[in-house]
């Protein structure tokens, strides 16, 4: 995973203008996810799996320079892209930490996380889901976007469909996995009124859900 992204990192916020496919309104979905989040200024939040930080603009635009973000990601060129946009647009509340999703000490207290176009590809998905719903306050967003394939499509279909857009067994294996539902069923079991927006004929998704009142 590291060294795909490393190989990625350098044109990564001009290729994935394409991701997944031309024509998709990724900016318009991150917009949308951000808003879900419901972040006021001065808040702090988490870009899991942050990459380059794409989605940096808009989150600092929601929580002004008294808030705080915290960008986790496990690959250094992804985030070295990120530092380099931080110090481009001198803001000097964020937080950029190296490490696996899965292993990361969330802070206490947060108002909101997010995760976009990563989840899926992340092994340890259900354990990012539950220790982020630990770390938040009360009422605080859980905000995941990714891709999905439709649930209409038939197993033999997507496998065609994989074997004509990409020969790689992991995407494969992505296929089959159908690592939507365990990101689904995670925050269900951990988080308070999940709300599931199927996006762009299902091939996309919008989750959200609010954290648990644990008497802090
Ligand atoms: C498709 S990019 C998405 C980046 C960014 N969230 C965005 O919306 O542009 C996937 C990112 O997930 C990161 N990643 C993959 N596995 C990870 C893990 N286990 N922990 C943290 N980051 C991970 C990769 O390094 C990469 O930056």
């Amino acid at each position: 995973m590291i060294e795909t992204y490393r190989k990625k990192a350098k044109h990564y916020d001009v290729t994935s203008r394409l991701y997944p496919a031309p024509g998709y309104p990724q900016h318009a979905q991150r917009a949308r996810a951000v808003r879900a989040l419901g972040l006021r200024p001065g808040d702090t939040v988490i870009d899991v799996a942050c990459g380059t930080g794409l989605n940096f603009p808009l989150l600092e635009q929601a929580i002004g320079s008294g808030g705080r973000l915290v960008g986790v990601d496990l690959t250094d060129a992804m985030l070295e892209r990120a530092e380099d946009r931080v110090e481009a647009y001198g803001w000097r509340n964020v937080c950029l930490v190296r490490n696996d999703a899965a292993q990361f000490d969330f802070p206490g207290d947060v108002h909101a996380i997010l995760s976009t176009y990563a989840l899926t590809q992340v092994p340890g998905r259900e354990q990012v889901i539950a220790h982020g719903a630990a770390a938040l306050r009360a009422g605080g967003r859980w905000v995941v976007l990714d891709l999905k394939i439709p649930d209409s499509t038939p197993r033999w279909l997507s496998k065609v469909g994989v074997a004509v857009v990409h020969t790689s067994g992991s995407l494969d294996e992505w296929v089959a996995r159908r690592p939507w539902e365990t990101i689904r069923e995670a925050m269900q079991a951990s988080l308070e009124d999940l709300t599931w927006t199927e996006l762009c004929f299902g091939t996309a998704f919008l989750a959200a859900g609010l954290g648990l009142d644990r008497g802090r």
